[in-house]
């Protein structure tokens, strides 16, 4: 392979995980305490872009965050990843006298609970591999993971399971079904805030693995269960099992935030809120036509499927809407809201809660990473001189 100026750029989406990652049993090597199992969201309303350059004319290396740069050496997870990757290919594809430029942004707000790390790491991985030829997703996943954990499953489309392992070679991600294999699967992100989180993922699982009591039975004996039941509700299409099983386990993994000491706080009062809304929506139909999960964070993800969602955001607007019930969607639109049954109109009359919500984001699953460029075009973050280009200060 040529040594000249190289350059590459991709695009990796976010996951959101319906059994929770939390809890680490190897620091270093990022090895869970437990599997996890996730859904993939469309690019087109969530991803991370990253350009990566490699020439021998970039004096250092340099890497820029959403147009702001960031000191490689100071991360140590960020720095580990480009050295195994410097590693696995070699200074003939890697000379010593060649830097890398790394320009990476989201289209989502950064650390607010929306995976942006998974997405972020997925898509520095990703990019990395490509550009030296690498294209073996289990190794760009395992790569990934070292950046952050649940990185690894957005190397896949659809719904992934991360198999915890017990080394760097067994904790690997593997997809369970693709992106269409459950076509009328629809997710909506509510945005309650998009400040950054007070406590990282990584130092709040620390602290739970530390501390919490509860944290023992949840490793042992739940999420075991809980796994073959969601890989047998996923692959038989049971959106009811689906949903009590993403429910319950969002729950579990925020008591045992709770039960860690000192406490660790993600979710708000607009967060119970949904939750609510959710379990009130169900009990009306006797059935479960809608899963909320939470993360390290107050946002909620909601899975539904498609028939479901313009009577949800009807209702979701009505309770959060601004003025004049204005809620701002973005993404999949769908036909007009349909009129609230009475139950629902008494429910959203009696809960409002104008203006506690930013923005909905309306997304489906979707697949893994995509190259979308091999030159320095318009696609491309990095001047070819190097440098970030203009427009993504
Ligand atoms: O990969 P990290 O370190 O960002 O941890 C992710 C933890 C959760 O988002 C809360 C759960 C998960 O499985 O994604």
């Amino acid at each position: 392979m040529s040594t000249d100026k190289r350059t590459i750029t991709v695009r990796a989406p976010v996951n959101i995980a319906v059994i929770k990652y939390w809890g680490k049993r190897d620091e270093k090597l990022i090895i869970p305490l437990n599997d996890s199992i996730s859904g993939t969201l469309d690019m087109e309303q969530l991803c991370a872009t990253t350009s990566v350059a490699i020439s021998p004319s970039f004096k250092c290396n340099q890497m820029w965050l959403n147009g702001e740069e960031v000191d490689m050496t100071a991360n140590e997870r960020l720095f580990r990843c480009i050295q195994e990757v410097k590693t696995m290919v070699g200074t003939s594809q890697w000379p010593a006298d060649h830097h890398l430029q790394i320009a990476s942004r989201n289209n989502f707000p950064t650390a607010a609970g929306l995976a942006s790390s998974a997405a972020g790491y997925a898509c520095l991985m990703y990019a990395l591999c490509r550009l030296f030829g690498v294209d073996d997703a289990e190794r760009i996943s395992t790569l990934a993971r070292l950046g952050s954990g649940s990185a690894c499953r957005s190397v896949y489309g659809g719904f992934v399971q991360w198999v915890a392992g017990t080394d760097h070679q067994s904790s690997i991600a593997r997809q369970i079904l693709d992106e269409e294999a459950w076509p009328s699967m629809r997710v909506l992100v509510l945005v309650v805030s998009d400040h950054r989180k007070d406590t990282s993922s990584s130092s709040g699982m620390k602290s739970s693995v530390e501390t919490s009591d509860l944290m023992k039975k949840r490793v042992q004996d739940i999420v075991p269960q809980r796994i073959t039941q969601m890989l047998t509700a996923i692959k038989e299409r049971n959106f009811h099992d689906f949903a009590e099983i993403t429910m319950r386990d969002s729950n579990q993994f925020h008591a045992i935030c709770q039960d860690t000491y000192p406490p660790i706080h993600y979710m708000n009062d607009v967060s119970w809120s949904v939750v609510s809304l959710v379990h009130y929506f169900n009990k009306l139909y006797g059935c479960n036509k809608v899963a909320y999960t939470f993360d390290a964070g107050p946002n909620a993800c909601l899975y539904v499927l498609e028939n479901v969602v313009p009577e949800l955001l009807a209702l979701i607007t009505a309770i959060y809407g601004k003025s004049e019930s204005k809620l701002e969607v973005q993404g999949i639109e769908y036909k007009k809201h349909p009129e609230l049954n009475d139950s629902l109109q008494k429910y959203a009359v009696v809960n409002a809660c104008p203006g506690a919500l930013k923005y909905v984001i309306s997304t489906k699953l979707g697949t893994g990473p995509q190259v979308l460029s091999t030159s320095f075009d318009a696609n491309c973050l990095i001047e070819e001189s190097g440098g970030i280009k203009n427009n993504d200060v």
